[in-house]
């Protein structure tokens, strides 16, 4: 199966660079998002992104123009037409198992949905739709445009047709693909997302400072970004619901969330979306 419209289902931070790529390695894309300013915002961030790579010399003016032919929408109904629909929505199951009821009522007969879920079963999104072997995971990694990885996730019910294509999908779109099996926080963040817990129990223990911590791992590990960095700009929410995942789906103590980070959300700190989390920023962004 050749893939030539996709509709990208939510246009927060993951929907909006999943749609930027798309638009602008050639595929027909129409972003939808139940939210007139959500959208709006989403558009902002998209065009920006682009305008900076545009600028760099990273995509040609061909590239840069597809994004003023991508279809916008508030009404579910907008997947019809696409041949892959990617839901990026909030990360909570039932949303998802709403969701996916709903798109395969909407999405033509044929079309695979993907779920860009950073923990979620796809084996239950899958099992929820009346085609669970066009259902699979498609898992970008934050910022979309600049990190290389799609870790495509295969549910039980997921057919090996559905994989080959997404395989490919992705290639096209410049990524990486690396496919897993369905199981809980799959490859990525079963090992991510404890780390960063960790460093939230070392910091709630006095340990280190939050600063102390995050240059130890830049500085020894070579990694990019300290954790606590990286849990700000992952959404300390979205950590929260991977551990949850972790904690109840493999029934191991030792993925409980630390309770700093429990409070942290209950708090509204979910990170530079909001401003602040383990680190203060000037603007929500
Ligand atoms: N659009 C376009 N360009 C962007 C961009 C975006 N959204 N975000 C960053 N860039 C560009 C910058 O403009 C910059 O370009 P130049 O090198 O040409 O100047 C380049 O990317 C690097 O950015 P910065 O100089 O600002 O900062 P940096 O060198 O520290 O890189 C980073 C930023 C790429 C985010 C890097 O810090 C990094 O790789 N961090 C780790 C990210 C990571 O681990 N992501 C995965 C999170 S987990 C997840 O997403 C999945 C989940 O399920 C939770």
């Amino acid at each position: 199966m050749t893939i030539h419209h996709i509709a990208v289902v939510g246009a927060g931070t993951m929907g909006n660079g999943i749609a930027q790529v798309a638009a602008t390695t050639g595929f027909t894309v129409t972003l939808l998002d139940a939210y007139p300013s959500a959208l709006e915002k989403g558009l902002a961030t998209l065009k920006k992104s682009v305008a900076k790579l545009h600028e760099k010399g990273r995509l040609t003016d061909e590239q840069a123009a597809a994004v003023e032919r991508l279809r916008t929408g508030t009404d579910l109904a907008g997947v019809g037409e696409a041949d892959l629909v990617i839901e990026a929505a909030s990360e909570d199951l039932e949303v998802k198992l709403k969701l996916f009821r709903e798109l395969d009522r909407q999405a033509r007969f044929g079309a695979l949905l993907a779920s860009n879920t950073s923990s979620i079963s796809l084996t239950r999104l899958g099992a929820a739709t009346k085609r669970p072997e066009k259902v699979a995971g498609l898992h970008f990694f934050n910022p979309v445009p600049i990190m290389s990885l799609v870790e495509i996730v295969k549910g039980l019910g997921t057919g090996n047709g559905t994989i080959t294509t997404l395989v490919a999908v992705a290639e096209k779109m410049g990524k990486t693909p690396v496919v897993v099996n369905d199981a809980p926080g799959f490859i990525s963040n079963r090992i991510l997302c404890p780390m960063i817990n960790e460093a939230v129990f070392a910091l709630e223990e006095g340990v280190a400072p939050r600063e102390s911590i995050d240059t130890i791992m830049r500085l020894g590990m070579n990694h990019p970004m300290g954790p606590l960095t990286l849990a700000d700009m992952v959404g300390l929410d979205v950590v929260l619901a991977v551990m949850e995942v972790l904690h109840r789906d493999l029934g191991d103590d030792k993925y409980r969330p630390a309770p700093l980070l429990r409070r942290m959300v209950d708090a509204g700190y979910l990170g530079r979306k909001t401003g602040r989390g383990f680190y203060e920023y000037d603007q929500k962004a």
